[in-house]
C-alpha cells in the first residue's frame, strides 16, 4: 500500500543488533523504519559488530550507534539510563541465542541487555526477532529462555522457517525487515479488538463458463485486505475469506482462498457463528452462468453466438444476517455504487437486514490504493474522509470495535 502514512511517525526506536548473518538484514531495516517515520537509535553488541559495521547502521540511521556501557557520549556517562528513557520501543532484530538467555536471566553486562533491563517496563516494549540455527531454536534451553521472556512481557517475533545460512532448513530465520517494520506499526495499534473474533470476506469472484472463461468483477480486495490487518493489528483473531486475489495475507491473519460465490458462501457459513464480527466487503457476481461446462466452449464455424444464461448467486451477507441469535454475529456490509451513495446504502442497509453499511464508489475505488467511506447506521451517518485504505480500515475497526455489542 504505496500512500499509506508512515506508520511510525513520532516514535523513537532502540533497534539492537546482536551477533548473527542475519545482521546483513538489519541495514534495510534500519531503512525501512526510518522510511516509516521512525527515530531509530542503533546499539549493537560487540559480536554484531563482526557482522556489519557501526558505519553503516550509522549512515542509514543518521545517529552515532552505541556499542559500550562505556561510551563516555551521553551527558552523564549513563547510555544505558538514556537511550531507553527516550524509548518507545526495544526492537532486538537479530537476536541471538545467547542474548535471549541473557535477557531471561536479567544480566546486564553488556550495553544492549543492560538498556533491556533498566528500560521502563511500563512504556517500553521490548520486541525481539530470534535468529539462530535450527537445533539452537529448538533447544530446551531456548525454548525455557524464549518462556520465560515472553512471561516477562517481551514479544517475540518469528522466527519463520526455511534456509539457514549453515545451509540446514528449519525454524530459525530471521524475519524479513518488511514483516519487522510491519509488526512494530502493529504493536502500537492500539488493541480496540483484543481477543474478539472477526471474519472477513474480499476481493471479486469468479463465476466459470468454462475451464478458462468466466465472470468477474474488477474489485482488488484491498479494502478487505486492509481491514483484515487492521482488525488483526488490533488484537482480533481474523479470518479472511478471499476471492481470486493476488495479495499477501496480512500478518496473524487466516485465509481461506475461494473462487465462486458458492464456494465462499460454502467457507462461510460454517466459519460464521464462531465469529463475533462479519465484515463482507467481497464484490459477489451477482450472478454465475447456469451451467458450467468442462470442456472449453469452441467457435463455432457458422459464427453462432453461445446464449448465455444466467441464475442468480446465494447472497452471504444477507443469509449470515439471517440467521438466528446467537449464531448471528454482528453484521457489516458494503455498498459500492456508482451514483446517489447515501440513498442506495440506507436501502441495502434494511435490506441487507444489518447494524452498518459501508458505502464507497465502487467505480472509483476499485483497485486504487484509496478510498472515501459512508457509514450508514440505524442512528445516522458518518463520512470517513479520502485517505489511503489502511488509514480508513484503522477508522473503522474503530467504529465497529466501539458499535459491535461487548462480548458476553
Ligand atoms: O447486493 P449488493 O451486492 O449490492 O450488496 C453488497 C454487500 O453484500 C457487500 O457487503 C457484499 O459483500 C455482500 N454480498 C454478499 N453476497 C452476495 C452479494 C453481496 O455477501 N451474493
Amino acid at each position: 500500500m504505496n500512500s499509506a502514512p508512515p506508520g511510525l511517525a513520532g516514535k523513537q526506536v532502540v533497534l539492537g543488533l546482536t551477533g548473527g548473518i542475519a545482521c546483513y538484514k538489519a541495514a534495510d531495516l534500519t531503512r525501512e523504519l526510518v522510511k516509516s517515520g521512525a527515530t531509530v537509535q542503533v546499539v549493537m553488541t560487540e559480536s554484531a559488530t563482526r557482522f556489519i559495521t557501526p558505519l553503516t547502521l550509522q549512515a542509514l540511521s543518521g545517529r552515532p550507534v552505541y556499542t559500550s556501557t562505556w561510551d563516555a557520549r551521553p551527558a552523564h556517562h549513563m547510555a544505558h539510563i538514556d537511550l531507553g528513557r527516550e524509548a518507545d520501543a526495544i526492537l532486538v532484530a537479530p537476536a541471538s541465542a545467547d542474548f535471549i538467555a541473557r535477557v531471561a536471566q536479567g544480566r546486564a553486562d553488556e550495553l544492549l541487555s543492560l538498556l533491556c533491563l533498566a528500560r521502563p517496563l511500563a512504556r517500553c516494549a521490548l520486541l525481539v526477532a530470534p535468529a539462530m540455527n535450527r537445533e539452537m531454536w529448538a533447544h530446551p534451553a531456548t525454548r525455557r529462555n524464549v518462556a520465560t521472556l515472553t512471561a516477562d512481557g517481551a514479544v517475540v517475533l518469528g522466527p519463520a522457517a526455511g534456509e539457514q545460512a549453515c545451509g540446514e532448513v528449519g525454524d530459525g530465520r530471521m524475519l524479513e525487515p518488511a514483516e519487522l517494520r510491519d509488526a512494530l506499526i502493529a504493536h502500537f495499534q492500539p488493541k480496540l479488538l483484543a481477543g474478539r473474533t472477526v471474519l472477513i470476506t474480499a476481493g471479486p469472484t469468479f463465476e466459470a463458463l468454462d475451464p478458462v472463461r468466466g465472470i468477474t468483477n474488477h474489485s482488488s480486495g484491498k479494502m478487505g485486505f486492509a481491514i483484515a490487518r487492521a482488525a488483526a493489528e488490533a488484537g482480533a483473531h481474523v479470518t479472511l475469506v478471499a476471492g481470486p486475489v493476488h495479495l499477501e495475507t496480512p500478518a496473524g491473519v487466516d485465509r481461506i482462498d475461494v473462487q465462486s460465490a458458492r464456494q465462499m458462501m460454502d467457507a462461510v457459513l460454517p466459519l460464521a457463528s464462531r465469529h463475533e464480527i462479519f465484515v463482507a466487503t467481497a464484490a459477489v457476481a451477482d450472478w454465475r452462468p447456469a451451467t458450467s461446462v468442462e470442456a472449453k466452449i469452441k467457435k463455432d464455424a457458422d459464427h453462432r453466438v453461445p446464449q448465455l444464461d444466467l441464475v442468480e448467486n446465494p447472497d452471504i451477507l444477507a443469509t449470515v444476517a439471517a440467521l438466528p441469535l446467537p449464531e448471528r454475529p454482528w453484521c457489516v456490509g458494503f455498498a459500492a455504487e456508482s451514483h446517489d451513495l447515501l440513498r442506495h446504502a440506507r436501502a441495502k442497509r434494511l435490506r441487507k437486514g444489518v447494524p452498518l453499511i459501508v458505502g464507497n464508489l465502487g467505480p472509483a475505488t476499485f483497485g486504487q490504493d484509496d478510498n472515501q467511506l459512508l457509514l450508514v447506521g440505524a442512528d445516522g451517518e458518518q463520512e470517513l474522509a479520502h485517505a489511503d485504505k489502511l488509514t480508513l480500515a484503522r477508522q473503522l475497526v474503530r467504529e465497529i470495535a466501539a458499535r459491535a455489542p461487548s462480548p458476553k
